[in-house]
């Protein structure tokens, strides 16, 4: 078996009209979103902080907890540019460099390029595939002074464990950066204390993106518990306009949420919990079909959304044929996140903190199997399979 050699599935007829979609998004139907947007109708108000605008606001900070303040947006990616050019105007907006881990969604790059700034890639920690806080103070102190705020993110819509996620905050701190949480998969994720992410006490930006499991279609939020960061937020998503004086003391962008995508988002809540509960279990599911194999999942994946059923193989040749079986029995699977940020053509040119050991290796064994709020016994057999015959031929 060569790297890359295509493996032949052992006489299995595929129908590929029945192939198994990595995700199902599954949004709220219309006639429940027209409730709420009967509102908007009735006062004429489509967007600009209407009537389901605001109601969903309050609702999402009142499911967080904890005392927060939630901006609504029209996606995750504008959402971390508004919350990163407003976390440093506020601390130094002359440096260049914002730290990120490079096993992320390319969004997360994007967003910082967008906000005008350049990413330092550093390392991941080996368990919890999160950017590891000893990577992080070795390039807050090897780029010091040039480095304008770290973003953290919740992984796979994972949240960072906690002694993780406090080792961010206090490096941070001593370095006097601002931290910054993208946790886009992670609304509804739970924490090692049970905590909802969004209430551990830095802003944090979700997604409500048709493929994450609080879908909209598009859309996202802020969360922070900063009652005067959400005012300004609040302007920077509306072009930066003060409505006092209906000007712009900052240039500010458009990246208001509609009131339908709002609508969307409250019957969404309504039916949330059943949702993520079904999600999990699903999750669990298939957790137990797969059990025989050699898997490793990610530390703290049991609070996790389960955006997709997320795992490492023991090697990259394993994945190639994982990939190659997969494509021949019909299951559609992801390699998130190989290529790694730093291997984007977008990104190849941006600074690297070390070599990034951690982040290479587990790209190369990273699989995402598919997973819905209702993943039923035949999906689940055939996923099964899949892996099955995937290790069969490891053997032989
Ligand atoms: C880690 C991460 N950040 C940001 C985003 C961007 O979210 P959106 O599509 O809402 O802009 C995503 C989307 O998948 C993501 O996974």
């Amino acid at each position: 078996m060569f790297p890359g050699q295509r493996v032949e599935p052992a006489a299995v007829e595929v129908d590929h009209a029945e192939t198994i979609r990595y995700l199902r998004p599954d949004l709220p139907p219309l006639s429940d979103i027209a409730r709420y947007y009967a509102l908007s109708e009735e006062a004429r108000w489509y967007s600009n902080g209407g009537p389901c605008y605001e109601r969903f606001a309050r609702r999402l900070a009142a499911y967080v907890g904890g005392d927060v303040h939630c901006v609504p947006v029209s996606n995750c990616t504008l959402g971390l540019m508004a919350a990163l050019r407003d976390l440093v105007a506020t601390s130094a907006p002359s440096h260049a460099l914002v730290a990120v881990p490079s096993f992320t969604f390319i969004a997360t790059a994007c967003a910082i390029r967008w906000a005008g700034f350049e990413p330092l890639f550093v390392d991941i920690e080996p368990d919890s595939w999160q950017l590891d806080p000893d990577g992080l103070a070795e390039a807050l102190a090897r780029h010091d002074g040039t480095v304008a705020a770290v973003i953290g993110c919740s992984t796979f819509g994972t949240p960072a464990p906690a002694a993780v996620r406090a080792a961010w905050r206090a490096i941070c701190a001593d370095a006097d950066v601002p931290l910054l949480i993208d946790s886009a998969a992670g609304f509804g994720a739970l924490d090692q204390d049970g905590r909802l992410l969004g209430r551990q006490g830095e802003t944090e930006v979700f997604s409500f993106h048709a493929t994450k499991p609080f879908a909209i279609g598009e859309g996202g939020t802020i969360v922070t518990p900063d009652p005067d960061a959400a005012a300004r937020l609040r302007q920077m998503i509306n072009f930066g306009l003060d409505p006092n004086t209906h000007t712009s003391a900052v240039a500010g962008l458009n990246a208001k949420l509609s009131e339908l995508g709002a609508a969307t988002g409250l019957a969404m809540l309504d039916r949330f919990d059943e949702a993520l509960a079904a999600r999990r279990a699903s999750a669990r599911r298939l957790q137990a079909r797969l059990a025989a194999y050699p898997l490793t999942y990610q530390a703290g994946s049991e609070g996790s959304t389960w955006q997709g059923l997320q795992l490492l193989l023991p090697d990259t040749e394993v994945r190639e044929r994982a990939v190659s079986l997969a494509h021949a029995l019909g299951v559609e699977i992801k390699t998130y996140f190989d290529p790694p940020l730093h291997r984007h053509p977008a990104f190849a040119q941006a600074r690297v903190c070390g070599g990034l050991e951690v982040t290479e290796a587990i790209a190369g064994r990273s699989l995402s199997l598919p997973m819905a709020n209702h993943l039923g016994a035949r999906p689940i057999g055939r996923i099964a399979d899949l892996l099955q015959q995937c290790f069969e031929c490891s053997a032989s």
